[in-house]
């Protein structure tokens, strides 16, 4: 293999990617030029014990030396954190959303305990099915009533199941997650059963953020968690916060040794300053990344495409839902094949009926750009290869567009 390979590969992947594409997948996002110079940063190349290890279980020395400076960056990015997100505790440490999710179920069960989770039918995330994180902490998995008209968690009757069995742990946040929960029922049952409530925000982290869709520690969950990267416009990773002050101390007991030892500190520091970005424009940011949702969704509809929820809006976060069986009525393929489809003209949506308007809005597109994406999307949905459009329309938006 050439010594340039990688290097090539990263330039083509950036041109495909970042020049040619115009991504609809709502798990990703673009960073700022300043996120992405911190991520390849001397942090990148460094050790430091993270500042709360002496949860591990006894004083521990900073074995490490030069740290004064990577030390400082993780105590600021958890300020950042507490600020942006209204919560006393924050946490950086998470490598992923994943680990993020492990670190706050490990610290609020105990093994042989009950978890409630959306399921991953009703688009929960599949990391709360029995065979995965469950089964590795030795817990039950069970799932909450679902309202599939209204694609929300079915608060009366997960109500009435939480107040009968008594789950030690209920976890709210989805994969797919157009809309909120209804928290205040649920946080009433869990009240009465002696259950917590954890929220994962993964897919909804910039929207929370910016102080739409709902606002989790305040209506009732004892954790906020999720990934970094996906409606949030960070670096991927993971994060938690927190107002308890003991559920602060259990999260910060399942840190080092046990779920996390280097933090990558790099990844510390860009999510630091995309916090920092978070507060300036994440108001701004969240409402139009709604905006272009709703707008998204009624553009499509009314070319026929099938998008879900016109009646509900379509949606109050980033992502719109298709409806698999009128992709395969309409185009006659899967929605798999209608991702690969749509792949030649370099629009990039996912396998699993999702649409996401997290990194266009990133990049400024607003409302009046999206009939005509609705139109590019429609000719390629159609079978025409728009690629050299889609570019060009592309090249209209900045992915530095939102800078501090
Ligand atoms: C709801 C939810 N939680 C957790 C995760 C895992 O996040 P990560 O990919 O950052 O590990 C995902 C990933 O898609 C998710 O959708």
């Amino acid at each position: 293999m050439r010594n340039d390979y990688f290097v090539k590969q990263m330039r083509a992947q950036q041109r495909w990617r970042l020049e040619d594409s115009v991504n609809l997948l709502p798990s990703e996002n673009v960073t700022s030029p300043q996120v992405r110079a911190l991520l390849s940063s001397d942090f990148g190349h460094r050790y430091t014990l993270p500042i709360d290890a002496e949860y591990a279980g006894e004083y521990l020395e900073n074995g490490y030396r030069g740290t004064r400076i990577t030390t400082d960056v993780e105590r600021e990015a958890e300020k950042a954190a507490c600020e942006v997100f209204g919560a006393r505790h924050g946490c950086v440490q998470p490598l992923s959303g994943h680990i993020a999710a492990m670190i706050t179920i490990a610290s609020t069960t105990r093994r042989g305990d009950a978890v409630y989770s959306i399921h991953a039918s009703d688009g929960g995330y599949d990391g709360y099915g029995q065979d995965y994180i469950p089964d590795l902490l030795g817990l039950r998995a069970r799932h909450l009533p679902f309202d599939a008209e209204r694609y929300t968690v079915d608060s009366r009757a997960a109500s009435m199941e939480i107040r009968r069995r008594k789950p030690e742990l209920v976890i709210l946040g989805a994969s797919f997650i157009p809309f909120p929960y209804d928290m205040k029922p649920l946080r009433e049952a869990c009240d009465d059963a002696g259950s917590t409530i954890v929220y994962d925000g993964s897919h909804v982290l910039g929207l929370i953020a910016g102080g739409e869709f709902q606002r989790p520690l305040k209506e009732g969950a004892a954790i906020l968690y999720g990934s970094t990267h996906k409606s949030f416009f960070g670096p991927q990773g993971g994060l938690i916060v927190t107002d308890e002050k003991d559920a602060n101390e259990a999260v910060r007991k399942n840190l080092v040794w046990r779920l996390v030892d280097n933090a990558h500190w790099n990844r510390v520091a860009a999510l630091g300053q995309t916090l920092l970005e978070m507060h300036k424009f994440g108001s701004r940011y969240a409402k139009q990344v709604v905006r272009n949702s709703k707008r998204l969704g009624k553009e499509l509809k009314e070319r026929g495409f099938p998008v879900m929820f016109e009646e509900l809006g379509f949606s109050e976060s980033h992502q719109l839902l298709i409806d698999p069986k009128g992709i395969r009525e309409k185009y006659g393929m899967s929605v798999n094949d209608f991702s690969v489809l749509l792949e030649r003209s370099n629009l990039m949506v996912d396998s699993v009926a999702r649409l996401g308007t997290a990194e266009i809005t990133r990049m400024g597109v607003k409302e009046k750009d999206l009939p005509e994406l609705a139109d590019l999307f429609m000719a390629a949905s159609e079978g025409r290869n728009v690629s050299k459009r889609v570019k060009s329309f592309r090249e209209r938006f900045d992915m530095d567009y939102i800078l501090p």
